[in-house]
């Protein structure tokens, strides 16, 4: 039995202006009309051994949650929900998935965990992925899929490889050291995707994040629970869910755990972290300009520009982006798109 369980939280704070606390980064729609849940739904749901998806989420994004897969789930899959009131980060949410999963379809039930803001372009390379890793996870695994580095990125993990043998993983290294890795040949990145049984992934917690596993489960126990024949919803509380730790599985389960496989795979794999990733996605014009909306340029190149309702008009730049919405304009230096979550995290602090 595989469980596709969908992770969405986080706010997607570098992608600001478009996306906010209420409208995050997972439900922006692509040009295709899609959004990145959906398509993060369709790639589990498609898969011939996907026996219902599990989407662990906040609260507040449940019916616009349902509604994005009501216009895709056509097969009429069990959709079942774990509702978070503010997020804990990916080990919390991930903890509560397997002990939800383990309950109610045994501890030898698999769960893929799949991130809501990626894309993948080769389903079908995702899902022979999908069948080698389920049988890794059958001899206890928690197996990663690792993706060939093009780049020293900071935000990703990244996994000493051996075959599908990994010698460590380590979460968000340095500049430095990230160049280090790429250079070596040996490290592949972590995608943010996961396939293990419930119970293997219960066990590796009880290990190396007991403080985490212990009280989630109390949160689990006292959820508010609404069952129906083709779903379940589980509310976490929020002054029980206010006590787990926060921390991602990354740090408190991957880089402490020797159970780590990894499944190198080419998948065509992009996590859309910023607006120049985002970009990315946009056939370039002559001058490398990436255009979604209406734009009128002189002597403009490799810029990505975004409107929704306006005209932009650029002159004589280069690599900026420039992405307009009705109540806020966002222009920034490309190469520093990583930056935008400070204007995020300053407007957060305004209130
Ligand atoms: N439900 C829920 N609750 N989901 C969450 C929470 C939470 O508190 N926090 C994060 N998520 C979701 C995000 O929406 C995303 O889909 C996924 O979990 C991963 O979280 P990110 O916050 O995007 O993690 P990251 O990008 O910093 O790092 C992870 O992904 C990289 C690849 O994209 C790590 O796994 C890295 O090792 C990896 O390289
Ligand atoms: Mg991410």
């Amino acid at each position: 039995k595989l469980i596709p369980t969908i992770l969405c939280g986080g706010a997607g704070s570098r992608l600001w202006p478009v996306s906010r606390e209420m409208h995050p980064k997972p439900f922006i729609r692509l040009a295709d009309g899609q959004s990145l849940l959906q398509k993060a739904f369709i790639r589990g749901a498609v898969l011939p051994q996907a026996e219902e998806v599990l989407t662990v989420t906040n609260r507040e994004l449940f019916f616009k949650t349902k509604d994005e897969y009501r216009e895709v789930n056509q097969a009429g899959l069990k959709t079942s929900y774990i509702l978070e009131p503010f997020g804990r980060n990916t080990a919390a949410a991930i903890a509560a998935a397997a002990m939800h999963v383990s309950a109610t379809h045994g501890e030898d039930a698999m769960l893929l965990v799949l991130a809501a803001d990626h894309l993948i372009s080769d389903q079908q390379a995702f899902a022979d992925a999908v069948a080698k890793a389920m049988a890794l996870a059958q001899q206890g695994k928690l197996v990663t899929f690792g993706i060939q580095p093009n780049a020293p990125e900071t935000g990703y993990g990244y996994i000493e490889a051996e075959g599908n043998e990994v010698r460590r993983f380590v979460e968000k290294p340095s500049q430095e050291i990230a160049v280090e890795y790429v250079a070596s040949g040996r490290f592949l990145w972590n995608s943010g995707m996961f396939l293990f049984q419930a119970g293997a992934m219960l066990k590796a917690m009880e290990q190396h994040c007991p403080d985490i596993l212990s009280a989630t489960r109390s949160c689990l126990d006292a959820s508010r629970k609404s069952e129906g024949k083709d779903m379940i919803e589980l509310e976490l509380d929020a002054t029980c869910f206010a006590q787990v730790p926060d921390n991602s599985i990354d740090y408190a389960v991957m880089e402490q755990s020797k159970e780590v496989a990894v499944v190198p795979c080419s998948i065509g794999w992009s996590d859309i972290g910023s607006w120049s990733a985002l970009g990315d996605l946009v056939a370039p014009d002559a001058q490398g300009n990436r255009i979604e909306g209406e734009a009128l340029l002189h002597d403009v190149s490799n810029c990505y520009i975004q409107s929704s309702q306006r005209m932009i008009g650029a002159v004589g730049v280069d690599n900026l982006i420039i992405v307009d919405t009705p109540d806020a304009l966002l222009i920034a230096d490309k190469s520093r798109s990583q930056e935008v979550k400070h204007l995020y995290k300053q407007l957060q602090a305004q209130g």
